[in-house]
């Protein structure tokens, strides 16, 4: 029995997607945990390209059943774009993809709420991918959600509209002075999603149990990056995600136990990356920053809204922070060609804070917004990365920046990835 979970490390966007299109090909299922759509993870394969909001990133292989858990709030009208999208390139998804009847269903309020909580937040707003998916997780834990299990019979979800949509059009017109949604209209087009929808709702808690009494080998998709986890991130420039995109979310999320687990992979950039707003330490905003952004096969826009990733040196302190907080038993470090063509690379390993050097991760936004960065510098290698297939071929410089990064992460990293195709990884010590 082995379940495995495959957790992002920074502020997302580590390739998660990337690494598990990867592993995959030797587990039985795949599986998302948290979020929503706000999630986008690029796999690229024999098939083409693919960016991926809902749908896990197993689904590539005809023979790997798919699970979307209760954990994940899902917007139907995307996740149904994303099945046609699959199968009018050939991609294989009925009988063999379920999402959970628990999991929350994003409603069309959400994304309008979304927008106005962040205009009345004004210059303190988040940056959020404006895809309802935090008023979504407000209304779960409101507990005032509909779930896919109400949305696949029409008088469930009748009835539980006619209680929640009056309730939330309160909101809408009293406090944020919006329209008001019409019933009758949200309904109809709710109601033809479920219908559409309801050959892909199952009990997948019981679908991974059975999977993992069987002894098949369980992979659970996280999504976003521990660095935005409402708890261990940098609140409240945060994603609302409950349960949390972290590791220890992947048990509640899914309908597992803490004892199912049986290791946590950490997905690390070789640098760090960050879309939307709050405090990063080591962000450059001058050339560096954009070689960063811009210095790749696949440059740095963000994979759900296109907005540029703001870009900085390995933050070895963050690094530690996520790592502990997630319990890695090995790391997946990617992008490492990215940083092929610089002479010199940094690290940054403690912040100088009000007078002071710590190697502390503050709990305030505010502190962190303050801290700067101290950095020790490693010499690069200047060598194409990208066609290595073996560690013993990277260049020294390479391999003892892996060896640095282990000793951060105080885990070993057992895959290097040097390009965004599938093949294109070393694998030190097999993962699966
Ligand atoms: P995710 O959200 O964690 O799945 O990551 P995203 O897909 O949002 O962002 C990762 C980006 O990096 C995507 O464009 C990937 O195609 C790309 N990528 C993944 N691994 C590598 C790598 O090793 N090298 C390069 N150059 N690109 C990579
Ligand atoms: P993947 O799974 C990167 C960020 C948003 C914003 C904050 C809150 O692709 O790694 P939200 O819409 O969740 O309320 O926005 O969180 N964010 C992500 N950043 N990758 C993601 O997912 C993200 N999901 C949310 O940019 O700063
Ligand atoms: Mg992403």
């Amino acid at each position: 029995m082995r379940a495995i979970v495959v957790v992002g490390g920074q502020w997302g966007d580590e390739g998660k997607g990337r690494i598990v299109d990867l592993l995959a090909e030797k587990a039985h299922v795949v599986a998302r945990y948290s979020a929503g759509n706000n999630a986008g993870h690029t796999v690229v394969n024999a098939l083409g390209e693919f960016r991926l909001h809902l749908v896990p990133a197993g689904i590539f292989y005809p023979d790997k059943l798919c699970l979307i858990g209760n954990g994940v709030v899902v917007d139907p009208a995307v996740l149904l774009e994303e099945i046609e999208e699959l199968e009018s390139r050939g991609v294989s998804v009925r009988g063999r993809l379920f999402v959970s009847d628990r999991a929350h269903v994003s409603m069309p309020w959400h994304p309008i709420i979304d927008s106005l909580d962040e205009g009345l937040r004004g210059k303190h707003s988040i940056g959020t991918t404006g895809r309802g998916v935090g008023p979504a997780f407000v209304d779960k834990v409101g507990r005032v959600g509909i779930r896919m299990g109400d949305l696949v019979e029409r008088e469930s979800l009748l009835e539980r509209l006619s209680l929640v949509l009056p309730y939330k059009n309160v909101f809408l017109e009293k406090a944020y002075g919006a329209e008001p949604l019409s019933l009758d209209r949200v309904f109809e087009e709710y109601a033809e999603y479920g219908a559409r929808l309801a050959p892909f709702v199952a009990d997948t808690a019981d679908l991974v149990q059975d999977a993992l009494r069987r002894d098949e080998t369980v992979l659970l998709e996280g999504a976003q990056g521990s660095l935005l986890d409402l708890d261990v991130g940098t609140y409240e420039y945060v994603t609302s995600s409950v349960p949390s995109s972290l590791a220890g979310g992947a048990c509640v999320g899914m309908g597992l136990g803490p004892t199912h687990i049986s290791a946590v992979v950490g997905v690390y950039k070789s640098y760090i990356t960050r879309v939307g707003n709050g405090p990063m330490p080591t962000e450059l905003t001058d050339e560096t920053g954009v070689m960063l952004r811009e210095g790749g096969p696949r440059p740095e826009y963000g994979a759900t809204t296109g907005r540029p990733r703001r870009c900085g040196w390995f933050d070895a302190v963050a690094a530690r922070h996520s790592a502990r907080a997630n319990g890695l038993t090995a790391a997946a470090l990617t992008r490492l060609d990215v940083l092929d063509q610089f002479a010199t690379i940094r690290v940054c390993t403690a912040y100088r804070l009000d007078g002071h050097v710590t190697d502390k991760f503050p709990a305030s936004a505010a502190v962190l917004a303050r801290a700067k960065p101290i950095y020790e510098e490693v010499p690069g290698w200047q060598t194409a990365t990208s066609g290595i297939r073996r560690f013993k071929d990277l260049p020294p410089q390479a391999r003892a920046y892996v060896s640095r990064i282990e000793e951060i992460l105080e885990a070993p990293v057992h895959l290097v990835s040097v390009g965004p195709e599938r093949e294109q990884a070393i694998v030190i010590r097999p993962i699966l």
